[in-house]
C-alpha cells in the first residue's frame, strides 16, 4: 500500500517542527573512541570528519565510568557468564542474580528499604506514575520538570494536575491548599537537578510542605524526585541532591544508570511496600525486558567504585574542575548560571549567536549543546557545557582558550 497520503501529513508535521525550531535534525554519529593519552582526556571520531578528534563537552557521563577498564571488564565477564540479553521480562524468566543484587545495592546506596530497576529512567517515571496516580489523586509538578514526568502525568489522567513556577514554593503551597478536600492523595513530583540549568529543587522546603499538609489528605502526600542528573554528579559521596541539600525525607527517588553511572537503565528506591506494589502494577516493568545482565553487572561495578576512595576522588576532581571552568568563563566575562553542578550553562540569550558559537566550537573540535526556544524560554538561549571527571586540565584550558579567541 502506498504511504503517500500519510507521508504528506508527516512531512507537514516535520516542517512545523523545523519552523518552531525544535527539529533535532541529523545526529552526530560517533565512529570511534580514543582513550585518554598524555595530558588529554578521551577523544571521539565522528562520521564525516575523517580522523579529526573531538572533545565531548556535552556528555552526561559525569564520572567517565563508561570508559573505565574495571567497568568494561565487569560487563564482558557477565556477558560471557550469562549471555548477551535477558531473553524475557522479569516475571517470566528474565530475572538474573545481578539484577537482584543491583536493586539491593541501589537501595543500600540511597539508604532506602528497596530498589527496582527499569530499562531507563524515562521508563521508570512513565512506569511508576500511572500506578501511583489513582482517580482521586492530584499531581503537583514543577514547571521545568523533565519531559518524562510531563508525559507520565498526561498518560495517567489524574483527578487534577497543577504546575507551580520553577522552584516557586509559594505557588507549590497554594496548589496544595487549593486541593484540600478535593482528593484523597497528592503527589508532588520534581526533577532533582534541572538539566537545562544545572540548578536543583528545594527539597527541604518541598518536604516541609509535604509534612505540613500530609494529615489533610486521606491517603497522604507522596514526594517523588527524579534525580537523574544529580546521582553521581553532586553531593560529597555522589548521592545526589538529597545529599547536597541534606534532605532524606523524599518518599521515592528515581534516577538513571545512564548518566554519571556510565551504563544504562533507570531505577527507583523507596519503602519495601511501595516497591512490592510497583512490581505488580508498573507496565513498563512487567511487560518490558530489563537491562541486560552485563549492564547490571557493570552498574554494580560502577556503584562499587563510586562508593570507594576512588569515587570520592573522582567527585572531588569533578567539583574542582567544574569550579575551575566556571571561573574561567566568568573571567572571560561570559554569563553563566551560578551553581556547583557539572552542567555549566553559558547564557548567550540569542538563537543565532548560540548556533554560531556551537558551530565555531565544533570547527575547533569541541562538542557542545545549543539550547534554544522552545526547549528553553525565549531570551534564555544557552550553550550547555557538561564537565566530566575524565576531562583533563589541558582539555578545560583548551575550551577556555577557544572561547577567548571567539570573543577577540
Ligand atoms: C530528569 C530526567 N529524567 C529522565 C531522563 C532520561 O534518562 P534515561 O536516558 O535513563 O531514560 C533524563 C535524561 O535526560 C532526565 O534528565
Amino acid at each position: 500500500m502506498s504511504l503517500s497520503k500519510i507521508e504528506k501529513v508527516l512531512s507537514q508535521e516535520l516542517s512545523g517542527l523545523k519552523e518552531k525550531g525544535s527539529l533535532k535534525g541529523e545526529e552526530t554519529v560517533i565512529t570511534g573512541v580514543k582513550q585518554p593519552q598524555g595530558d588529554k582526556g578521551p577523544r571521539y571520531f565522528i562520521q564525516g570528519y575523517g580522523d579529526k578528534e573531538f572533545l565531548k563537552m556535552n556528555s552526561n557521563s559525569y564520572l567517565g565510568m563508561g570508559l573505565r577498564k574495571e567497568v568494561i571488564e565487569a560487563e564482558e565477564e557477565a556477558t560471557k557468564e550469562f549471555g548477551a540479553g535477558p531473553g524475557a521480562v522479569r516475571f517470566i524468566s528474565g530475572t538474573y542474580k545481578p539484577h537482584v543484587e543491583l536493586e539491593r545495592r541501589l537501595a543500600r546506596f540511597h539508604n532506602k528499604e528497596a530498589g527496582m530497576i527499569f530499562s531507563s529512567a524515562y521508563a521508570t517515571v512513565m512506569g511508576i506514575l500511572s500506578p501511583l496516580i489513582s482517580k482521586d489523586t492530584i499531581v503537583i509538578s514543577d514547571a521545568l520538570n523533565h519531559n518524562s514526568i510531563i508525559n507520565a502525568i498526561r498518560l495517567s489522567r489524574p483527578k487534577d494536575k497543577k504546575i507551580y513556577g520553577h522552584n516557586n514554593m509559594d505557588e507549590l503551597e497554594s496548589a496544595i491548599k487549593e486541593s484540600l478536600g478535593n482528593c484523597q492523595r497528592a503527589i508532588i513530583v520534581t526533577d532533582g537537578i534541572f538539566s537545562m540549568r544545572g540548578d536543583h529543587a528545594s527539597l527541604s522546603e518541598i518536604a516541609d510542605l509535604a509534612e505540613k499538609y500530609d494529615p489533610e489528605f486521606e491517603e497522604g502526600i507522596l514526594t517523588i524526585v527524579d534525580d537523574s542528573h544529580g546521582v553521581g554528579a553532586i553531593g560529597e559521596t555522589g548521592r545526589g541532591v538529597t545529599e547536597f541539600t541534606h534532605e532524606d525525607r523524599i518518599d521515592i527517588l528515581v534516577s538513571t544508570m545512564g548518566k554519571a553511572l556510565g551504563i544504562n537503565g533507570g531505577y527507583l528506591v523507596s519503602d519495601a511496600k511501595v516497591i512490592e506494589y510497583l512490581r505488580e502494577t508498573a507496565p513498563f516493568y512487567i511487560y518490558s525486558n530489563p537491562i541486560t545482565v552485563s549492564e547490571a553487572s557493570a552498574a554494580l561495578k560502577t556503584l562499587e567504585i563510586l562508593d570507594s576512595d576512588t569515587g570520592r576522588k573522582l567527585l572531588k576532581y569533578l567539583r574542582e574542575t567544574t569550579a575551575y571552568f566556571r571561573k574561567g568563563l566568568v573571567d572571560l566575562e561570559y554569563e553563566v548560571i551560578k551553581g556547583e553542578h557539572p552542567v555549566v550553562p553559558l547564557m548567550v540569550r540569542d538563537t543565532k549567536k548560540t548556533i554560531a558559537l556551537v558551530k565555531y566550537l565544533k570547527d575547533k573540535g569541541i562538542l557542545s549543546t545549543g539550547l534554544y526556544y522552545p526547549v528553553v524560554p525565549k531570551g534564555d538561549e544557552e550553550i550547555r557545557f557538561q564537565i566530566c571527571a575524565d576531562h583533563t586540565k589541558y582539555d578545560v584550558d583548551y575550551v577556555l582558550e577557544v572561547l577567548k579567541e571567539y570573543k577577540a
